[in-house]
């Protein structure tokens, strides 16, 4: 992120959508179209694709460089059965000061209250910030308003936001001109085609 100057501080939040050609998993044109009509936003963070199905696996510093890695950790969450522990605190503030020294291109922190779990506290953000010296997104249950607040207090450097990206490719205009945002169809969130993918229109044409 040092070397790269972006246009707005909205990130897409990483989304898998299930959309993938089969057999092989390969990533596709209607992908590339969804993409591509959220491109106003200022990064996008895309879903994984594998290199090829025999090439899962799993690239290192070492090997492509620390500006190229990034690393999203989701501090106090609890989906999929993770359970919260006494030391949980303690452990993320030491986890942010280490991976400082690895000089990452950003770090991603996830907060699952808007997918079910529970929050990140009030005050984890602080400390979280203090221990990591590096650049910081944070998404879950993003808002205007709060990012406004988080970019301001110098909290994180980039808001990045999930399911708003999904029924609203114009999300960075919507947000910029206080316009109204579309709920996704959660039904249509993972496999399928087109419908909830790519169909969503833009404010002007909504
Ligand atoms: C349909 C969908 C798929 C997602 N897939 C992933 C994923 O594969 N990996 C991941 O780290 N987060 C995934 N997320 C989480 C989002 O990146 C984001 O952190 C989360 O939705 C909270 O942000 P939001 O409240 O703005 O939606 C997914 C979210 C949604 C809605």
């Amino acid at each position: 992120m040092k070397s790269r100057k972006l246009p707005n501080r909205i990130v897409m939040s990483p989304m898998t959508r299930s959309r993938a050609s089969q057999p092989g998993d390969e990533a596709n044109g209607l992908m590339a179209e969804c993409y591509a009509q959220r491109a106003s936003a200022g990064l996008i963070v895309s879903e994984d694709a594998w290199i090829s199905p025999m090439g899962k696996g799993y690239a290192l510093i070492e090997r492509i460089g620390a500006q190229r890695t990034a690393i999203r950790l989701s501090p106090y969450g609890g989906l999929f059965d993770m359970g919260l522990y006494a030391d949980v605190e303690e452990t993320y503030l030491y986890l942010a000061q280490e991976l400082t020294r690895r000089n990452l291109a950003y770090m991603h922190l996830m907060d699952q209250r808007s997918r079910g779990s529970s929050p990140i506290p009030d005050g984890f953000l602080h400390k979280f910030r203090e221990h990591y010296r590096g650049t910081l997104i944070l998404a879950g249950g993003m808002t205007k308003e709060l990012a406004s607040r988080h970019l301001e207090d110098g909290l994180i450097d980039f808001a990045a936001f999930g399911e708003p990206f999904i029924a609203n490719l114009d999300l960075v205009e919507r947000l910029r001109h206080d316009w109204p945002l579309l709920k996704p169809d959660r039904a249509l969130s993972y496999g399928g085609g087109i419908k909830g993918y790519t169909d969503y229109p833009n404010y002007q044409t909504s």
